[in-house]
Formats: C-alpha cells, sequence, structure tokens
C-alpha cells in the first residue's frame, strides 16, 4: 500500500506517549473531573470512575491503537480500509463530528484559562474574598467581548500548531509541556493538603458514601471516563495511525491511562482540601476550579506568581488536547477530500469558531435558549460525553470484536508477536462482550429512568 510510504510519524518513543497523554490529560482532568466528582457525590462518583477506566477505558484504548496502527488512516478512512462499502464508517464520522462539538465547548474554557493568566499578572486576582471570586467568574464568563476574544485566540493558537505538523508540532509542544504540569500539580497538592480543614477535603474525595450512587452518577462516571482518556470518538485511531511499527501499543495504552488518572486525582487531591477550607460548595459546577485555586493561590506568598503559573499550566494542557481534537478533524478532511493540510485546517477552524461563539454566548444572550433544558455549552458536553463517545466506543468493541480476524487482532497489538500480550484473551473478552454490554446496560438503565 503506496500511500502509507510519506504518511507522518511521531519520531521518539518518549514523542509518542507525551504527545498521547497530552491529549488525554486536559481540561477534562482538571477542570471537568473535580466539577463532576462534585457534583456526583463525591468518593462514590471517583470509585465507580476507576471501575470504568478498567473494565471499558483500557480495553477500548487498546483495541483504537489496534484499528489506528493497522489501517494508518483517520478515524473515518480507518473503518473504511477496514470494512470497505459497509456502514461501520459511521462509528468514524461519529468522531470527527464528536471532535468538533467537544471543540465546541473545550475552547471556551480553554479561552477561560487565557484570561486568568492576564488577571494573574495584572494583579486582579490579589486581595478578593472567596464570594468576590465567584462573582467576579460570573460576571466574566456571562461578558461577551471578552470571553469570545480568548475563545479566539485559542482556536487561534491550535490552529497554528496544528498547521505546523505532526512531529514540529505536536510532538514538540506535548514534550515540554506534559512533564511541566506534572511538576507543578505536585507542587500545589501539597499547598492544599496542608490548609487548614483540609482532611474534610481528603474524606470527600476518597471516602465513599455508597447512597450516593444512582443511574445518572453511573452515567457521568463512564462519560467522565470517555472523556477523558479522549476515547470512543477515534482521536486515538488518529493519533496510534502515527505510532510506528515498534510501537508497543499495550504498554502505550496502560502508561496513558495510569497517568491520566494520576492526573486527574491530584486534581481533586489538589482542589477539595481548597473547596472546603475555604468554605465553597463542592457542588459548583464548571466555574469550581476558577473560584477555588485563585483562593488557594492568594494565601501564598506571591500568589499571582503561583496563579500565572498554574494557569499557564492548565492553557498548555487543554492545548494539547485541542490540538488533538482539531487533527481527528483535520485529518479527516485533509485525506477524504484532497485537499491540502493547510486548508482543511481553516476549515476546522472555522467550524469550531462558530460553535465557540455559540457556546461562550449561552452564558449571556442565549442563556434563555436551551435543548433538553440545557445551555448550548451543557447541551455540547452532554451529548459528546455521556451519548456520543460511550456509544463510539461500544461500536468499535462490536466491530473488531466481530469483523476482525483474532490473528491480525493478535499480531497488530504484539508487533507481529515480537512483544507479548499475557492477558491477551481477557482482553479480547472483554472488548468483545463486557465493553459493550456495560456500556448498552447503562444506556438502558438511564433511559428507564427517564421513562419513569
Ligand atoms: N481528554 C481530554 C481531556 O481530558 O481534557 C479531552 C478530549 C481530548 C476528549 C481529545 C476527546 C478527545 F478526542
Amino acid at each position: 500500500m503506496s500511500h502509507h510510504h510519506n504518511r507522518a510519524t511521531f519520531g521518539s518513543k518518549i514523542g509518542v506517549i507525551l504527545a498521547t497523554v497530552g491529549c488525554a490529560v486536559g481540561l477534562g482532568n482538571i477542570w471537568r473531573f473535580p466539577y463532576m466528582v462534585g457534583s456526583n457525590g463525591g468518593a462514590a462518583f471517583l470509585l465507580i470512575y476507576i471501575i470504568c477506566i478498567i473494565l471499558l477505558g483500557l480495553p477500548v484504548m487498546i483495541t483504537e491503537f489496534f484499528i489506528g496502527r493497522h489501517s494508518r488512516k483517520n478515524a473515518a478512512g480507518a473503518f473504511k480500509v477496514m470494512a470497505p462499502g459497509t456502514k461501520w464508517s459511521l462509528i468514524g464520522y461519529n468522531g470527527v463530528l464528536a471532535a468538533f462539538l467537544i471543540l465546541g465547548f473545550y475552547s471556551v474554557v480553554a479561552g477561560w484559562t487565557l484570561e486568568y493568566i492576564m488577571q494573574a499578572l495584572d494583579g486582579s486576582l490579589t486581595g478578593k474574598t472567596a464570594a468576590e471570586f465567584k462573582l467576579d467568574f460570573e460576571q466574566f464568563s456571562s461578558g461577551i467581548v471578552r470571553p469570545i476574544g480568548w475563545t479566539i485566540a485559542f482556536i487561534a493558537l491550535t490552529h497554528i500548531i496544528i498547521i505546523s505538523g505532526v512531529k514540529e508540532g505536536i510532538e514538540r509542544a506535548s514534550k515540554i509541556m506534559m512533564p511541566m504540569l506534572f511538576l507543578i500539580l505536585i507542587a500545589l497538592c501539597i499547598r492544599s493538603v496542608t490548609l487548614p480543614n483540609a482532611e474534610k477535603g481528603l474524606a470527600f474525595l476518597f471516602n465513599p458514601d455508597f447512597s450516593k450512587i444512582s443511574s445518572s452518577v453511573v452515567l457521568s462516571a463512564m462519560g467522565q471516563a470517555f472523556f477523558s482518556l479522549s476515547i470512543g470518538m477515534g482521536c486515538l485511531i488518529t493519533y496510534s495511525s502515527y505510532f510506528k511499527k515498534d510501537t508497543k501499543l499495550q504498554t502505550t495504552a496502560l502508561q496513558v491511562t495510569v497517568l491520566d488518572t494520576l492526573v486527574a486525582i491530584l486534581a481533586g487531591v489538589m482542589i477539595f482540601p481548597a473547596v472546603f477550607s475555604f468554605g465553597i460548595a463542592p457542588t459548583a459546577g464548571p466555574e469550581l476550579v476558577f473560584i477555588t485555586l485563585p483562593n488557594v493561590f492568594e494565601q501564598l506568598p506571591f500568589g499571582w506568581i503561583w496563579s500565572t503559573v498554574f494557569f499557564v499550566l492548565l492553557a498548555l494542557a487543554a492545548l494539547t488536547s485541542t490540538i488533538s481534537l482539531h487533527e481527528v478533524a483535520t485529518a479527516y478532511v485533509h485525506e477524504e477530500y484532497h485537499i491540502s493540510r493547510k486548508k482543511a485546517a481553516w476549515f476546522v477552524s472555522g467550524g469550531v469558531l462558530t460553535l465557540g461563539i455559540l457556546s461562550s454566548l449561552s452564558f449571556s444572550v442565549l442563556k434563555e435558549f436551551t435543548i433538553g433544558g440545557l445551555i448550548f455549552f451543557d447541551a455540547l458536553d452532554y451529548l459528546t460525553a455521556k451519548i456520543m463517545l460511550p456509544l463510539g466506543g461500544m461500536l468499535i468493541c462490536i466491530f473488531v470484536g466481530t469483523r476482525v480476524d483474532r490473528k491480525i487482532l493478535k499480531a497488530e497489538l504484539t508487533n507481529e508477536g515480537t512483544v507479548p500480550f499475557h492477558f491477551f484473551n481477557t482482553y479480547a473478552f472483554f472488548m468483545k462482550y463486557i465493553a459493550p454490554v456495560a456500556i448498552g446496560l447503562i444506556f438502558l438503565n438511564e433511559l428507564g429512568l427517564i421513562n419513569r
């Protein structure tokens, strides 16, 4: 297959890991995870989240790596080469569409991080009370010009990296940003657990109250697992299409899963002690991170430096994820419509910009415009995390479980038998039966509740 020869690949092993971790680790871990934990009852949610990561996340991730490297195609193209002339490529379209929709609200939050970098630098975060932080956040996010301006700026940043290509853009950016993010998180956790009343926050995060578990908590935990690992929508298919033949797929999947989960838990350790220490409600929702963390930094000497560093890193974590989302759509448009990568990127950025502006406005003038009771921003989040990604993951497993010869699957996952896969049968069983059935049951259960 000659078209494989000039396709880009990541340059080094560490580049593969960091780019893929960069894709997985993002606002989902540091912004979305804590407020999901907060509004779904704390530790019980964390427990179900971890179960979802192990039972569903890991098998789906390995399966996506298989599809990507085996086909060496974009998310939709992969299904076209593996099952030509069938409807399976709908999985890919679902993914490309999900990437668009996620970017449509994700880039708004990413824009907020830029605003907070500015506020930290110009001293406007200094000397405020917890209530003032909350009020100021609400005022800012329900504004028009500033939040939209930052959203546009963030999409522009993403665009620039995307058009610089796979190796020079994505890989190089991730190699620098991810290790920095890790270090600063650890430092902030240490600060947070030494605040007064920190133990209440840790208990909220780690002491499960099983009476809090409901079908909507389970659906939320599953959605968060898919969102955080970037699975179910072909992002990892796209990235693994740039892996080399000797990249170890199982090891990479395990490393990415462990690191992603670790970052989410560390983010919880950083935020909940502060939430309880400052008497903020853990159920605050999307603004949780933006009101709690500046509060923590205020307690420190040179607070503005801490704030700046933190929001810079949050912006960087967001950026390594927005480029991965953008790449899903750009690679698809570029390869399937045979237009240049640059033109494809412009097309994607334009679409995302439109969605981004609408989501940002849904906190102000479009507040009354709701879909199923949710503002546009929340509707995009709900539709992607809770429906499109789990559905995509389920179909990916059914596709590989029923359409792919076990020998081919095993050969790809073991690099033609050169790396052992001790749990191959267990993996195959989970992928083929457990994951699709579990996802299906969670959907049915939630639907049942809606009808009651
Ligand atoms: N996993 C990213 C995060 O946790 O922030 C978000 C994301 C990136 C979701 C890429 C899906 C995706 F394809």
